[in-house]
């Protein structure tokens, strides 16, 4: 047990829990560089079709579709002009990569696969953790575009619900350059919308169970400093704004669910048989 008692009982409270000093500015530091190599040697051409909208649109959800058990990088929405040409630098126009650095990437593996993770997904509830996607998140300065109000609940979605995410910040994040926004104790209440994978497997859709808004005059700042570590409940709502300010916001996260529990074929992250889930 990695955790205090103290600790568990304030995460069931808040849904959320920050632990400082986590991990190391030099382990951060090992994760930013692995990341600037992987989207120095990413093709541009891989992931943009510039004919139409919709041809775009249709080929980035496949993109988007089988990057389950993939490295992919996404870009930015405000990256590109109208001639869908680049405005900025490719390193400085990439969203995120995603979603399987944790198997395939010897570097995110060694990050992600720890016995203190290990330690904390059993103090936190869990019995057999899979993880199942992890991304690296650049915030990029300027463009890096607002995160809105969900529960990760939505889009990894498991009978009974199980999914919880490990966030890491590998830079300060600070209300400037868009750190994560939380409803403490909002994680009580029910899954609001589930996001799946549509019946021909090409596209994905939105179902809503309560439209309500969110209570978003409840959502306080979770700041965190470099090697600062967020365990955060899948029903938690959170979000995070645009960083319009002149710096990154790395952060790198991994959601884990429960092996036990029914993971649905109609989720949008997919695995392939012989590339099964695997836990710490
Ligand atoms: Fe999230």
């Amino acid at each position: 047990m990695l955790l205090t008692q103290k600790q568990i009982e304030l995460f069931e409270e808040d849904g959320y829990l920050i632990l400082e000093d986590f991990v190391s500015p030099e382990a951060c530091e090992l994760l930013r560089d692995r990341a600037a190599e992987i989207v120095e040697d990413f093709d541009p051409a891989e992931s943009v079709s510039i004919f139409t909208t919709n041809e775009q649109t249709r080929h980035s959800d496949k993109y988007f579709l089988e990057s389950g058990d993939k490295i992919r990088c996404f870009f930015e929405e405000e990256s590109f002009g109208e001639d869908g040409k680049l405005l900025q630098a490719k390193n400085l126009s990439i969203n995120k990569i995603g979603h399987a650095m944790h198997d395939l990437d010897p570097v995110f593996e060694k990050f992600s696969r720890t016995s203190e993770l290990a330690e904390i997904a059993n103090d936190v509830g869990f019995e057999d953790p899979r993880i199942l996607q992890s991304m690296f998140i650049f915030k990029q300065p300027k463009i890096g575009g607002e995160v809105s109000c969900h529960q990760d609940s939505t889009f990894l979605y498991t009978e009974p619900l199980s999914v919880k995410g490990f966030w890491f910040a590998l830079e300060d994040s600070t209300k400037e350059n868009g750190c994560l926004w939380a409803i403490p104790g909002g994680h009580k209440s029910p899954l609001k919308s589930r996001f799946f994978r549509n019946e021909s497997g090409d596209g994905t859709a939105m179902e809503v169970f309560d439209d309500s808004a969110w209570e978003t005059s409840k959502l306080v700042p979770l700041e965190a400093k470099t090697g600062t570590m967020v365990v955060l409940h899948g029903l938690l709502p959170h979000m995070s704004y645009a960083n319009r300010s002149a710096r990154t916001r790395n952060a790198y996260t991994l959601h884990l669910i429960e092996g036990t529990a029914n993971y649905p074929e109609w989720n949008w992250l997919q695995r392939p048989p012989e590339m099964p889930l695997c836990g710490f």
